[in-house]
């Protein structure tokens, strides 16, 4: 595990960064744009939690400091992505985004750590299980003219949700263990998460219906459909596993390429650090 500094430039990035799948964009667009909400919450919870860790556990502490650095470099990357859509003719997504910033402060605020920490462990399950579906199986990202900043931006936040894969499971298990509040938290967190990625990618594309964008509404619609269809048949088995009482994330194999990826987006898009 390391932290990286990345800067990715997107001014020649494109809603549709999958163009002949458009909906597929859309899907992880909605997903970008309540990431700077999430995440400085997950750092929030993980540090509040890393407070609480016992003195021996010094590596799980030192790789907390690692996840709430990459986190931290996620959602900066991922709120400079979401000026370029907010300002693609989506108005009403900023209200929406305005919804998840709320929530978020209210978890912190008055939920108790067992439940932030069940939430975080549950959001941090999910994502090496889509790391694993977009760098190994999203047929969508096979095309040839696949080649955008955003596609960049994706692998190498997906490929490092899988490098801290373990942070909040086991500082879950440090601080609050309980197999059934777990679950909960997946539970939780899968359906507060997904109501928010399905709608929102919606009304994104209700707007690109609206201005002809997408020409062929029922076309688009049945691309969805196979897109989503596609992923829910690769994630949802994963997530059943992971309720395994055994369940330990570092045994999850690592994704084809994820490694070649993490190099390149350092040879491609560090952060410059001028004189
Ligand atoms: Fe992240
Ligand atoms: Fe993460």
């Amino acid at each position: 595990m390391k932290v990286r500094k990345i800067d990715i430039d997107f001014s020649t990035a494109k809603v549709y960064w999958t163009p002949a799948t458009p909906e597929f964009a859309q899907f992880w667009n909605a997903t970008s744009s309540y990431l700077p909400y999430l995440e400085p919450y997950l750092n929030r919870v993980v540090r509040e939690g890393m407070n609480r860790l016992p003195e021996s556990e010094s590596q799980l502490r030192e790789d907390c400091k690692i996840f709430v650095a990459q986190e931290t470099q996620h959602y900066k990357n991922h709120a400079k992505f979401n000026r370029m859509l907010r300002e693609s003719g989506y108005r009403d997504l900023a209200d929406r985004e305005a919804v998840m910033k709320a929530d978020y402060e209210r978890f912190f605020k008055e939920k108790d750590l067992r439940w932030n920490l069940g939430y975080a462990e549950g959001f941090e399950t999910l994502g090496p299980i889509l790391a694993c579906y977009f760098l190994e199986s999203a047929k969508e990202l096979q095309a040839p003219d696949v080649d955008d900043p955003t596609a960049d931006l994706w692998r190498w936040h997906l490929a490092e949700e899988y490098e801290h894969r373990h942070v909040c499971n086991y500082i879950y298990d440090a601080v609050t263990p309980g197999y059934w509040w777990r679950l909960y938290g997946i539970w939780y967190a899968g359906r507060h998460m997904f109501a928010y990625m399905i709608r929102t990618t919606l009304y994104l594309l209700e707007e690109d219906y609206r201005a002809a964008r997408i020409p062929d509404r029922a076309k688009s619609r049945l691309r969805l459909a196979a897109a989503g269809g596609r992923m829910l048949k690769y994630v949802l088995p994963r997530v059943i596993k992971t309720m395994h009482p055994k369940y330990d994330p570092i045994n999850i194999p690592v994704p084809e390429r994820s490694m070649e990826v993490l190099a390149e987006t350092e040879r491609q898009w560090a952060k410059q650090t001028g004189e």
